[in-house]
């Protein structure tokens, strides 16, 4: 599969997530879908910054937008330890799960709207295929590892 396809598909996941938490009155499927959002997102953004990242740098334009990418996963890794410690009950939950929505959503946006293109241009389809199954494989080893601290 295209790379480019398979971030794009866990970045509606990840959308799907943030509405599930926002819309749900039932503190069980809360607890759930944060947890499922947890592990998404630090998988997600650990692959990117392990395989995904380091192959499009030589991509022309990609440099500052990786910086710039690294450091928006810093800061929504940090919110995500915060809402970690959080009990999903507390308003402060919910005013930090939208703080974290505003952040990756930007983030994703310019993922799909500004990288996504500079790659199209300088990789061919064989290419984004061949970093598709290393993200794939890297990304099902870490959805083994990587999950809610309880
Ligand atoms: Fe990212
Ligand atoms: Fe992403």
């Amino acid at each position: 599969m295209d790379v480019l396809e398979i971030i794009r598909a866990d970045h509606r996941l990840i959308e799907s997530l943030f509405s599930q938490i926002e819309q749900t009155n039932d503190n069980y499927k809360l607890y759930e879908c944060f947890n499922q959002l947890y592990e998404a997102l630090n998988v997600h953004a650990e692959v990117e910054e392990q395989v995904f990242y380091p192959a499009i740098r030589n991509c022309q334009g990609t440099n500052e937008l990786v910086d710039d990418a690294q450091k928006e996963h810093e800061e929504a890794r940090q919110i995500l330890e915060e809402l970690g410690s959080l009990s999903p009950t507390k308003d402060e939950f919910k005013q930090k799960i939208a703080t974290l929505k505003q952040v990756i959503q930007h983030h994703v946006q310019e993922e799909e709207n500004e990288v996504f293109s500079k790659v199209r241009a300088c990789m061919n389809e064989e290419e984004r295929f061949q970093i598709g199954s290393k993200f794939a494989t890297v990304k099902s080893k870490l959805q083994s590892e990587i999950s809610v601290p309880s």
